[in-house]
């Protein structure tokens, strides 16, 4: 059988990666929430790779566990498979394996100490199915080897990167990754992915990101062609370098003379006091963006957040405190570590300011350098107030320059 991108009678192809390595993994398209980051369509990325022994890299979400036996019978029968390495045990990637146990009963798996550990409590997976690998093994066959390093926290305590030098390929699970489906399957420029694996970085990866500058060092020190991670497009040759680049951006996180103005508004209040700071920082010269955040994914506000030196949010007094939208933001943005960051509070109330005065606490609490008072204002800007908010983002504007 020509396995090289041949037309399959579904209309589908063989998706080839090298010789002896194809792409099994599944594209879901439908999919929209990833477990709280907003996405458009997703893939779970399986590979198999044929030889001396057949070895499938991780499974798929479980929903879409028949999908995956059947792109592994367009290849090989499943009962030829002998083992699955297992790179990381979230339920996106290991929860077909029951499945595939059923299917292929003389498969063992092949996964770190901890990686076992989560599989064994997840699926009650029993020991002998599983061969332990550990960080330093070089799994050796007639046709390659597979170089297993173990990079805990770039992630997951089970983040395992699998490298074939003799193809210089790696697989690198979540890391370097984006929850996009996988069309087109390989990539060698990745400017129209990047939006969104910043997202997924910010998401998935940022609350660790000591851990994922030492991957992005791992991955310098291999030198592979060709990443293939478990979701969204294979990189390759500049993309595998821009991508790179671009994590450790993240990671490092270079403050740009920039603003981001995040609020909640029930009645256009505080959305007009948003308005008013983002004309005054504007006439400075600031760059800045207004993010209402009862209609922006939180990843993408938490990532432009990230890239920002000044952060101004805003919200209108909720009953007798700050308003819950604003307060699940708080939540993720002291996840993320915003790093010191300038900040103020702003918002309206109707007849007891608490929300603003709580919010100006909770800045202060994770982290945010608090520059001014909070600006409260009763119910909506009046024509007085609307000049003095210009003024006072005129001089937060000069405090972020005099920053630089
Ligand atoms: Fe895509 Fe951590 O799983």
């Amino acid at each position: 059988m020509e396995l090289d991108e041949h037309v399959r009678g579904d209309n589908m192809t063989l998706k080839k990666i090298d010789d002896g390595i194809f792409w099994v993994g599944v594209n879901d398209w439908p999919l929209r929430d990833f477990h709280g980051l907003s996405v458009n369509g997703g893939s779970y990325n399986s590979y198999l790779l044929l030889g001396e022994k057949n070895i499938l890299i991780d499974t798929v979400y479980e929903k879409y566990k028949e999908d995956l036996k059947k792109n592994i019978e367009e290849i090989i029968p499943i009962n030829d498979l002998d083992f699955i390495l297992l790179l990381h045990s979230e339920n996106d990637h290991s929860s077909s394996l029951p499945f595939i146990l059923q299917n292929a009963p003389k498969v063992k798996i092949l996964c770190t100490k901890k990686c076992a550990n989560f599989i064994k409590k997840l699926y009650q997976i029993p020991e002998e199915k599983i061969n332990i690998i550990k960080d330093g093994d070089t799994i050796k066959f007639e046709d390659f080897s597979i170089k297993i390093y173990e990079t805990p926290m770039v992630h997951w305590p089970d983040t395992t990167f699998a490298f074939i030098p003799e193809k210089q390929i790696l697989f690198s699970t979540d890391f370097l990754g984006t929850q996009v489906v996988a069309e087109p399957l390989i990539i060698e420029d990745v400017s129209k992915i990047i939006e969104e694996s910043r997202d997924y970085y910010t998401f998935l990866m940022r609350a660790y990101w000591e851990q994922a500058l030492k991957g992005v060092d791992k991955v310098k020190e291999l030198s592979p062609n060709i990443v293939a991670p478990s979701h969204g497009p294979i990189l390759k040759g500049n993309a595998v370098k821009d991508m790179l680049s671009y994590y450790k951006k993240w990671c490092l996180n270079p403050e740009t003379k920039k603003a981001i103005v995040a609020y909640v508004s029930m009645w256009k209040g505080t959305e007009k006091i948003a308005e008013l700071l983002s004309e005054g920082l504007s006439k400075e010269d600031i760059p800045v963006k207004v993010i209402d955040l009862a209609n922006t994914p939180f990843s993408e506000a938490l990532s432009e957040t990230l890239e920002a030196s000044a952060v101004l949010l805003g919200t209108p007094t909720f009953v007798k405190g700050i308003h819950p939208l604003m307060y699940a933001f708080l939540t993720f943005l002291e996840i993320i570590k915003p790093n010191c960051k300038l900040g103020m509070a702003f918002g309206t109330y109707g007849w007891a300011g608490l929300g603003v005065k709580e919010l100006n606490e909770k800045m202060k609490e994770i982290g945010i350098k608090i520059i001014c008072e909070p600006l409260l204002i009763n119910m909506t800007p009046d024509y007085n107030e609307k000049q003095e908010i210009i003024e006072k983002a005129k001089e937060i504007a000069k405090i972020i320059k005099n920053s630089f």
